[in-house]
């Protein structure tokens, strides 16, 4: 089993009959729509509430009963793979262009689990390109912006090298920042930015992390 498996299955094990769970999207949340799959075909009684057309495809095939984060009252439980977490469990997500339902979903959930493989766990944010998804209109005003700040921004490209489209039809500019010293201060100065929807900090939003490493799973409260 490999690590993303290994965390993906554990996390299944959190989900309890009853729950409204939101499905995150990913290589690792792959693995744990398809345990929830496994366990809803053996009677576990569950909704699911999907953060991307992908996942919700996924959950779809598996037989999860789904419903809109618009029709239900409250997520009991999010599980979500994430592509950086600091120390101090602050998280870059958005690597698969989804981070904007994701937080939605996030937000709205009573606990949110991420699970990792140890290699995304890091000292200090930023290694890893931080995802601003923006509507089209007005976005290269943005990439401009970002530029002059020395953020080297990147539209994120589709394999044909077109623009990549959002499921919820914005763009993604990737800052390569390298190092984040302040991220809480640097998500209020994105959050004030006309024309970007959501960027890519999750800040203070998870409850547990599972890390999957050479030595089995560890699971960080
Ligand atoms: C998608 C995400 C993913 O959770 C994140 O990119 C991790 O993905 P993977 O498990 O494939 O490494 O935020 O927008």
């Amino acid at each position: 089993m490999n690590l993303k498996e290994l965390v993906g299955e554990k996390a299944a094990e959190y989900v309890k009959d009853g729950m409204v769970v939101g499905l995150g999207t990913g290589s690792t949340a792959y693995y744990m729509v398809e345990a929830i799959g496994r366990r809803v075909k053996e009677g576990l009684d569950i909704v699911g509430v999907t953060t991307s057309n992908r996942t919700k495809e996924q959950a779809e095939g598996l037989g999860i009963p789904l419903k809109s984060v618009d029709e239900v009252d409250r997520i009991d439980l999010t599980i979500d793979g994430a592509d950086e977490i600091s120390k101090d469990f602050q998280g870059i997500k958005g690597g698969g262009a989804a981070h904007l339902f994701e937080k939605i979903v996030a937000d709205n959930s009573d606990k949110v689990i991420w699970i990792v493989d140890d290699s995304k766990m890091v000292e200090t944010l930023g290694a890893f390109p931080l995802p601003v998804e923006v509507i089209p209109y007005g976005s290269q005003q943005l990439f401009r912006t970002f530029e002059q700040k020395g953020y080297k921004p990147a539209f994120r490209k589709t394999e044909s090298n077109e623009k990549l489209v959002t499921d919820a039809g914005h763009y993604i500019i990737d800052l390569h920042m390298e190092v984040i010293e302040e991220p809480h201060s640097l998500a209020t100065w994105l959050d004030s930015l006309t024309g970007v929807v959501e960027h890519g900090l999750f800040l203070d939003s998870v409850n547990t992390v599972i890390v999957g490493g050479e030595n089995g799973v560890e699971i960080l409260e």
